[in-house]
């Protein structure tokens, strides 16, 4: 297998060097902004030098962003060649162009390391579903906002510090948005869903809440009811629709996630046979997720043509059918939280249960004139 790689940064460096202990593959062009010694003699500066080169069947695009990717990765599979990609940005804006283009060229598109970094979770949906038929899954999707909340929980610990410690380790990006607002794992959860249910939702459309507002003292609170705070992607399939929603959720420590420490993920999925599965592993990283890139090139090599889903419904996600309590932290007067709440103490209410539709309205309307506000679901 000859391979054309597009980016050589964190990921693409270290598919490069997995590669150079694997015989049966090539690291042939190197196409980046900037060049290092240990690529110029393989640097190209165009994708048509990569497109147009009979021996690279295979490129590897872990440049990040919607576009130019999208671009260079329609012409890749335009002129026939394997597309795996880590890129979730580019998987969840573009699913079904890349499947069609992938089906009507003929080349492999692969892209497990798009959704759990190590974790070999987009492929075991894929096998779940020949035999079963999955009806939820929910987790940990984000290491950086786990480090986060599971330090504030041990060190009651500020999340301005938390966050600035985050950086310093490299664990979160100078601009800790994608992170912490909750987009990384709307986009995870966004391609999970449709490689589950076969459809295809709108990134936009799964309703978004993250953890810039949490306080210690959230954390404080939230431990006093016994329950443990993190922050999860979550969807569902039942005879009503599909429903996904991102959101801050309180756990009771019989739940194993819970449990999840520092940076790690745990995804998982129910299925009707097989119940509940579990995968757990690093979420991101140089060579946890260079390691999910080269498994999906093995695959290629293996025979494996396809995506992991073949169908896209197009979806509208019905957040009316999830109902569950939440804790709501605000300093606003809103007659729409007063009207949905079930319990008062002292700094914070637990509502009745409400659908998450309704909680993210609320919400969103809060937030306009209590900026800090906080909630989070509790699941029953
Ligand atoms: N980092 C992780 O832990 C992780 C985990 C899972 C998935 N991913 C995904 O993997 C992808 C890559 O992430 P990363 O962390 O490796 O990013 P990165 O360190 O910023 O590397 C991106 C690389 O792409 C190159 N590049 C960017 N725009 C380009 C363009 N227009 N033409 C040519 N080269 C271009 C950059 O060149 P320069 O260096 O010269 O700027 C750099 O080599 C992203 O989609 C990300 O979501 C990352």
């Amino acid at each position: 297998m000859k391979i054309g790689l597009l980016g050589h940064g964190t990921i693409g460096a270290g598919v490069d060097r997995i590669i150079e202990e694997i015989s049966c593959m090539e690291v042939k062009s190197v196409m980046s902004l900037e060049v290092d010694d240990s690529f110029r003699d393989r640097h190209v500066e165009d994708i048509d030098t990569i497109v147009n080169d009979p021996e690279i069947d295979t490129v590897v695009e872990v440049m990040g962003g919607v576009e130019p990717a999208f671009t260079f990765t329609s012409k890749a599979l335009k002129a026939g060649k394997n597309l795996v990609t880590a890129n979730k940005a580019l998987v969840a804006a573009h699913y079904k162009d890349l499947i069609a283009l992938s089906e009507e060229y003929g080349g492999a598109f692969r892209a497990t390391a798009s959704a759990g970094g190590s974790i070999p979770w987009l492929v075991n949906l894929e096998r779940a579903k020949r035999v079963d038929q999955i009806l939820n899954l929910s987790g940990i999707m984000n290491g950086t906002t786990n480090f986060i909340l599971s330090k504030m929980k041990d060190e009651g610990a500020d999340f301005d510090d938390v966050l600035k410690e985050a950086q310093c380790l490299g664990f979160a990006e100078a601009n800790p948005a994608a992170d912490i607002d909750g987009p990384d794992i709307r986009r995870k959860l966004n391609i999970s869903a449709n490689v589950a249910y076969d459809v295809l939702i709108a990134e936009d459309d799964i309703p978004t809440f993250g953890i810039r507002n949490v306080t210690a003292k959230d954390i404080e609170n939230v431990s006093s009811l016994g329950l443990t705070l993190k922050l999860l992607g979550v969807s569902g399939k039942t005879d009503a629709g599909v429903y996904a929603y991102v959101e801050p959720t309180l756990l009771p420590g019989s739940d194993v996630i819970a449990h999840i420490p520092a940076n790690y993920n745990l995804i998982r999925y129910e299925g009707k046979y097989a119940g509940v599965q579990s995968y757990m592993g690093e979420g991101a990283g140089r060579y946890p997720t260079a390691y999910n890139v080269v498994e999906d090139l093995f695959d290629i090599l293996a025979g494996t043509k396809h995506f992991y889903s073949t169908e896209a419904r197009e979806t509208v996600p019905d957040n009316s059918i999830p109902v569950h309590r939440y804790y709501v932290r605000t300093g606003a007067e809103s007659a729409a939280l007063s009207g949905i709440t079930e319990e008062q103490r002292e700094g914070f209410v637990l509502t009745k249960p409400v659908s998450v539709q309704e909680m993210h309205g609320v919400i969103k309307d809060i937030l306009t004139s209590d900026p800090a506000a906080f909630m989070a679901g509790i699941p029953e």
